[in-house]
């Protein structure tokens, strides 16, 4: 576990201590356990528009209403169930054309059918919009910060909500409560009119929220995966989301109608951040797996890969003007890399065609989150150290270096003015500090506590 970057860690212990009581264990959830396996082994032949045998098993409603050939479940009996009895056996006729499903999946499936059948209630998914605002007793790690692009809010993931604070730091604006018990990473839209979030439950689901800035609602929920996503990122054309996965897959999804419209299994690991290029039509990636990637978004391929790291990548930024991308990670190294291939792939060191542009200061602690000013003239990185450093982004040449709060400082972003950055981290206190000269010029609560 020691391997685990620090806020990974972080979230597993919260996780094992929120684990809720066991009882309701033996009920196999439709939802959460039945339908991740269909995800992964059924849909790409039954789904709507290409639905083989007449069979649609992307809902509830649609698997009970079976194919061409009638109902393939019967409620409360597995064994008289087409569906149970095409991945039973030998050589099961299903999932066609590849591996059968693992026994494990086979009995939840089984004992999903004995028990009826039935569909949870999504919110009967273990994790679930609170009715009630959350209570603080404690101020929760802040994990992601996002300035609305006019400058008037700022936007901190608290636990199952978004906190939308003046961006001043004078009160909470809004709360916006979701499923999600962890959002893991914020960003506004170019214009600012909309709001996406990710995260998820590990070893549950991954969400993606997308919240309309001005009237405060949520405008569509993503849920997919059955562990959190991370790392997300807002086409040019505001049109599309990206996500990294715990399932180690990147997935593109439209706004619009919440359908996926990309998904790559290249990374070996846990993917924490995405990237897309000026034009929309790639993206980067960074993962545990130590590598950067650049992926076609239109096929899913891989383009290109970087491997300069010899640590996990944690974090990833796009430049706001030119389609350069800084990465970081448990080296302590910001690595800024144009977004486009190298003519091929190099082996390490060899500088030829590189896309490589400039490494900074080293970091004697794993970075946690980079951010650029938002003319891009100021770049800045904190570390799991509770450092925070401040470089010009053109020269690499340090303009401040602070001592930030107590514990890890796990997210970063400037105002949009660009003359104070952002901080926050595992103490959950929001601190403000002049882009020149590092000093703090204000500090308050990422939550309101009672
Ligand atoms: C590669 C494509 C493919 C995949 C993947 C696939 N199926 Fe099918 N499935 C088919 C085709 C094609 C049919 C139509 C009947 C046939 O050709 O056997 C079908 C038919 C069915 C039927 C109806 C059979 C009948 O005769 O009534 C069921 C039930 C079914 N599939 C379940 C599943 C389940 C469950 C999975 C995942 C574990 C799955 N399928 C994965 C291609 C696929």
């Amino acid at each position: 576990m020691s391997r685990l970057p620090p806020r990974t860690l972080i979230l597993l212990l919260y996780s094992m201590l929120c684990a809720s009581s066991k009882a309701k264990e033996d009920i196999v959830s439709f939802h959460r356990e039945v339908l991740p396996i269909l995800r992964t082994n059924c849909v790409a032949c039954h789904k709507p528009g290409k639905s083989k045998g007449g069979l649609d098993l992307t809902t509830h409603a649609a698997m009970l209403q079976g194919g061409d050939e009638g109902q393939v479940i019967r409620s409360g009996d597995a064994l008289a169930s087409r569906l149970f009895e095409t991945i039973c056996g030998d050589e099961p006729e299903m999932p066609k054309e590849s591996e059968p499903l693992l026994p494990r999946e086979i009995d939840l499936i089984k004992r999903w059918i004995t028990q009826g059948a039935i569909e949870d209630a999504a919110s009967d998914t273990g994790t679930r919009r609170p009715a009630e605002p959350t209570t603080y007793r404690s101020l929760p790690s802040v994990n992601s910060l996002a300035f609305s692009p006019d400058g008037s809010l700022l936007a901190v993931p608290g636990r199952h909500e978004i906190l939308l604070h003046h961006a001043d730091g004078s009160g909470v604006v809004s709360r916006l409560a979701g499923d999600s018990p962890r959002l893991e990473s914020v960003t506004f839209s170019t214009a600012g009119t909309f709001l996406v979030a990710c995260g998820g439950a590990v070893s549950e689901f991954g969400e993606i929220q997308i919240w309309d800035t001005r009237r405060r609602e949520l405008i569509r929920s993503i849920k997919e995966s059955n562990d959190a996503f991370y790392g997300v990122a807002i086409s040019p054309s505001n049109q599309q989301v990206a996500v990294g996965c715990a399932d180690k897959l990147v997935r593109v999804f439209n706004i619009a109608d919440g359908l996926e419209v990309m998904r790559c299994d290249n990374h070996l690991d846990w993917v924490f951040g995405t990237a897309f290029t000026n034009d929309g039509l790639r993206l980067v990636t960074v993962s545990r797996d130590k590598a950067a990637k650049l992926i076609d978004i239109t096929t899913g391929h891989l383009i290109d890969d970087v491997n300069m790291s010899r640590d996990p990548l944690i974090c990833l930024t796009r430049h706001p003007i030119e389609n350069l991308v800084a990465t970081g990670g448990a080296e302590g190294k910001i690595r800024l890399f144009k977004m486009e291939p190298r003519g091929g792939r190099l082996s390490e060191g060899d500088n030829k065609e590189e896309s490589f542009v400039r490494e900074f200061e080293h970091m004697a602690s794993p970075i946690q989150s980079i951010a650029f000013s938002p003319d891009g003239i100021h770049v800045a990185c904190s570390a799991l150290s509770g450092e925070v450093r401040i470089f010009k982004a053109d020269s690499g040449q340090r303009v401040a270096q602070i001592q930030g709060g107590r514990g890890p400082i796990f997210a970063l972003a400037f105002t949009a003015d660009g003359k104070q950055v952002a901080a926050g981290g595992y103490d959950g206190r929001l601190r403000y500090y002049n882009t020149e000269t590092g000093g703090v010029v204000k500090e308050f609560n990422s939550v309101p506590l009672p």
